[in-house]
């Protein structure tokens, strides 16, 4: 590969150094860009642009390749838990039998809430987004556990645990307020997906019937969640974070983000499109020629980067197929779901933008089968997606050359001009 990229401007030639990363993706480094020409690189959106260096996750849009730390996202989907997977993105490895207990042991000891954040709950009014509570709760949760200006690798771990474990109480807690049921308080009896799933379904007068199928559905949902390289909420928090602020501030800017519909809300946008055509007995084939004359979009279809299956839809949809064969469940949105896809596999379209089922597609069902209200998807995207902001913002962090970022733009606006009192405005 050539070392230098050639730029000619105003009749000058710069170099530019070319890179590459481990798996082949290549980059022109312009950091020096300005400085040496005076002209800026305008990337609206940053489709073309990368904005860090990043060892956690590594997607090949062009193949539907998807995996963290190196380790196939098919695999880890197989064969791992949530927790699990969680350290080996926050640290960079697969835990010992012992680093594994020790971590979950931690997220267990650390998933209460200060009692005083009950308050927040009632200050909501009954239905308050659940997004909304839980934006707001985890941007104060600094004023509970106050993040000091240089902390070890014990209070970073103990402030990533809390994260991790303390979002989960915070959804199942949101849920219980907007039912008017009491909190159930997560309980050192069970490990991290089966605790959320007993204080999101249990109560003092109700036990909780175990359903491993459902615990290792969600289980599934969590892991494929974790982490999606830079994306518009990660970048977020690398975004926040590069100021300084606080961790706790970073990662609810991320919520924020998140809870966009193109981006994590798209799953329960899904979910709505979904009901509403079977309840209206939507004629599918005329809906998707709506989508066809830009007349509406297809929620959970296409992605910025995904130009090819999005390998987490494929194994999502596996497990909707499980679900929904076990007996006595049945749900008329998986077929309407599975015939929009057939339609689009095969229509010219969308295959020759390559829109294909992304995350979303197919998530909201799995959610569905485990009883998870349609407003709450969202939330669980977040309660996955938290040990990949946190691995991203650690490794932000982390590097010893970090920065504030503050990209650049190009002025349109009006050139130079004077204030005209309002006796001489027209
Ligand atoms: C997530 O980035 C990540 O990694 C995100 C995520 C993660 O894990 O963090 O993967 C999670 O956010 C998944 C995406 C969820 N969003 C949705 O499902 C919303 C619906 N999707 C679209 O809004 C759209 O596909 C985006 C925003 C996801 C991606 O948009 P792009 O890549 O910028 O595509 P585009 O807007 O440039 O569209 C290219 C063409 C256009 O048609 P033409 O102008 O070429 O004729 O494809 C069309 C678009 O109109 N198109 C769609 C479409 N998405 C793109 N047409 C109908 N329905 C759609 N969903």
């Amino acid at each position: 590969m050539e070392k230098t990229a050639r730029l000619i401007v105003d009749g000058k030639e710069y170099e530019f150094p070319l890179i590459e990363g481990t798996e082949g993706e290549r980059g022109i480094d312009i950091s020096t860009l300005r400085a040496r020409t005076g002209y800026l690189a305008l990337d609206e959106t940053y489709a073309n642009t990368g904005i860090c260096r990043s060892s956690i996750t590594f997607i090949d849009g062009e193949k539907g390749i998807l995996r963290y730390r190196g380790i196939p996202i098919e695999e880890l989907a197989a064969k791992s838990t949530f927790v699990e997977s969680a350290y080996l993105v926050i640290h960079g490895r697969l835990p010992s039998e012992k680093e594994l207990g020790d971590f979950s042991e931690l997220l267990n000891k650390s998933s209460l809430l200060h009692e005083d954040l009950q308050h927040f709950f009632i200050g909501f009014p009954n239905n308050a987004h659940p997004m909304a509570l839980l934006s707001t709760i985890v941007a104060s949760l600094s004023q509970f556990y106050p993040v000091p200006e240089n902390f070890s690798p014990e209070i970073e771990n103990q402030f990533i645990a809390n994260l991790i474990s303390q979002t989960r109480t915070i959804a199942a807690f949101s849920y219980k307020k907007s039912i008017g049921e009491p909190f159930v308080y997560p309980s050192y009896k069970y490990r991290f997906t089966q605790n959320f799933l007993n204080m999101m379904f249990s109560s003092p007068v109700r036990g909780y019937e175990h359903d491993p199928d459902i615990i290792r559905a969600l289980e599934l949902f969590l892991i494929l969640h974790l982490d999606h390289e830079q994306n518009c909420s990660t970048s977020t928090v690398r975004m926040v974070g590069s100021s300084g602020a606080n961790i706790y501030s970073s990662i609810s800017a991320a919520i924020c983000a998140l809870w966009g519909p193109l981006h994590g809300g798209a799953n329960q946008a899904v979910v709505a499109d979904l009901e509403r055509f079977v309840r209206e007995k939507t004629d599918i084939r005329k809906m998707m020629d709506e989508v066809k004359s830009k007349k509406r979009k297809l929620m959970g279809f296409g992605h910025r980067v995904y130009k090819n299956r999005d390998p987490r839809a494929i194994i999502l949809k596996e497990a909707c197929n499980k679900i929904v064969n076990k007996p006595g469940y049945t749900d008329p949105l998986f077929d309407v779901a599975s015939q929009i896809e057939e339609i689009a596999l095969t229509d010219d379209y969308f295959i020759s933008r390559r829109l294909y089922p992304n995350v979303d597609f197919y998530s909201g069902l799995v959610l569905r089968a485990i009883n998870i209200p349609v407003n709450m998807f969202t939330v669980l995207f977040a309660i996955g997606r938290m040990p990949g902001w946190l691995a991203q913002w650690k490794e932000m962090s982390d590097n010893p050359n970090k920065k504030i970022s503050r990209p650049r733009q190009i002025y349109t606006g009006r050139t130079i001009n004077h204030y005209v009192p309002m006796s001489a405005r027209k």
